[in-house]
């Protein structure tokens, strides 16, 4: 049986896991917007991630017999000032999971739980993964910024990014 307080701590994750997928979903239909479909598919993609790792919370704390209580969601923001302001945002957005998977570890750890630090595990290792990939798009896009041709070059790119294996496949 999951400690109270680590239960608490993961349903929280999972609230947020869900807030970053809708946070993604908002940047992707900004690039929609856009007419940048490459872009936007990198983020639809993001946005699937994300929904798998709220998943691997909600099937964890049913694992360990706690439970997911259904909260309220922020809105997500879908106004940005321009391409790299929407990259970048989505950066700040990892680097705050990064520190919110370190803090649920940290209490794993106070706590004795090692069950949970196992899971939790995965994620810190994911959010190196994670913290990369948007560093090396908002470079991207700050390399392309007010050159439309290398735009459509970095599009068309984009294009070709593949779901991660059994990121899909979440619900
Ligand atoms: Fe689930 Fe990208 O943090």
């Amino acid at each position: 049986m999951i400690n109270a307080k680590m239960e608490q701590l993961l349903n929280e994750q999972f609230h947020r896991e869900m807030g970053a997928a809708m946070q993604y979903l908002a940047i992707s239909s900004y690039f929609e917007d856009q007419n940048l479909d490459g872009f936007a598919h990198f983020f639809r993609l993001q946005a699937q991630e994300e929904m798998g790792h709220a998943m691997k919370q909600f099937d964890y704390l049913h694992t360990v017999g706690g439970k997911i209580t259904m909260q309220a969601i922020p809105q997500a923001r879908a106004e940005f000032g321009g391409y790299v302001e929407a990259v970048e945002f989505s950066l700040h957005q990892e680097e705050q999971v990064t520190q919110d998977i370190n803090h649920l570890m940290k209490n794993a750890v106070e706590l004795g739980d090692f069950a949970t630090q196992n899971f939790l595990q995965w994620f810190v290792e994911e959010q190196v993964e994670e913290e990369d990939v948007v560093r090396t798009m908002l470079a991207k896009t700050k390399m392309v910024d007010g050159n439309s041709s290398a735009l459509y070059l970095l599009n068309e790119e984009l294009k070709n990014r593949k779901a991660e294996p059994g990121a899909d496949a979440t619900l």
